[in-house]
């Protein structure tokens, strides 16, 4: 049954047939137009989702809890809701479409959860590990435009977990605030160099709704090791990223997606007493080189 509705459109009552038009129909006096754009799309692809799937009322039910279930695990420390759309890929498919870079600049991944505003800027060289746990690590590089040219003081805001698999705000009281955590200004050649520890995989939130999903469809929670960057400088494009440790046994399987091949790196271990010391670490100790790159606006 169709007819016309009082705005001059038509309407269909809703069947299996004709849902998504009845329901499309609606958005006839919707005055954006992005809105409309997005509803359409939502609207169908839902649709054909309910339309393969056929659930049962019960599997529904069951949906809509696990959606209620995720909302309520919200608060202003924990978003469940990233957590769902970064396990599903989806956070790493919006960021592709977001940083379609020039080749050769460095790739941007997620940002996740745990960055925090305000870390203790450091000179360089200085030491990012404040419970001295792990294996000590040497990390330099430099930072580069496009055309390999330095940028001097770019800024680098760099954080990762602990030898433990946790970040400093996961365990108020137990890691000193802003455990490895620190910013950096790159040099007049545009280098970089920093102390820290060999980061570790470690697993996202599973306490809540996303984990126990994770579960029921047979995933791992893992997250490979990794050390996070911010880097920024006048005129370029930010980059949000990380470096991944080549022998990690989740690379090829992270919880979200967030492996790209140009951002692996070898964390070589170093047995050099007289370098150790110059640098200001135990021997023996782990070391790696990461150039950033970033593309001019
Ligand atoms: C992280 O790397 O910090 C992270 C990213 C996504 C979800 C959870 C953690
Ligand atoms: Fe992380």
């Amino acid at each position: 049954m169709s007819g016309e509705t009082p705005a001059g459109g038509t309407y269909s009552f809703l069947t299996e047939e004709t849902s998504v038009d009845a329901v499309l129909a609606r958005l006839e006096n919707c005055q954006d137009e992005r809105l409309a754009e997005v509803m359409t799309s939502v609207i169908r692809h839902l649709h054909a989702v309910i339309k393969e799937v056929e659930p049962t009322q019960q599997e529904w039910a069951l949906a809509i809890d696990f959606l209620t279930k995720t909302g309520q695990k919200c608060d202003d420390k924990r978003q469940e809701w990233i957590l769902m759309s970064d396990t599903l890929g989806v956070s790493m498919l919006v960021d592709a479409i977001n940083h379609r870079r020039p080749s050769g600049a460095t790739e941007n991944t997620v940002l996740g959860p745990f960055h925090v505003e305000g870390a203790p800027v450091h000179a360089l060289g200085g030491n990012i590990s404040k419970d001295g746990k792990g294996t000590p690590c040497f990390v330099s590089g430099r930072v580069l435009d496009s055309d390999g040219n330095a940028i001097p003081g770019a800024k680098l805001d760099v954080w990762q977990s602990n030898a433990d698999g946790f970040y400093d705000v996961q365990q108020p009281g137990i890691q000193p605030a802003m455990n490895l955590r620190g910013i950096f200004r790159a040099d007049d050649e545009g280098r970089y160099w920093f102390r820290t520890q060999k980061p570790q995989f470690y697993p996202v939130p599973t306490d809540g709704p996303v984990g126990k999903l994770l579960m029921a469809m047979g995933r791992h929670p893992f997250r490979p090791a990794h050390l996070h960057y911010i880097v920024s400088a006048e005129g370029c494009e930010t980059v949000t990223t990380h470096i991944f440790v080549r022998d990690d046994p989740y690379l090829h399987s992270d919880a979200v997606f967030g492996v790209k091949e140009s951002l692996i790196r070898d964390f070589d271990m170093v047995d050099d007493p007289d370098r150790a010391a110059e640098i200001g670490l135990p021997n023996p100790f782990a070391e790696v080189a990461f150039d950033v790159v970033l593309a001019r606006v």
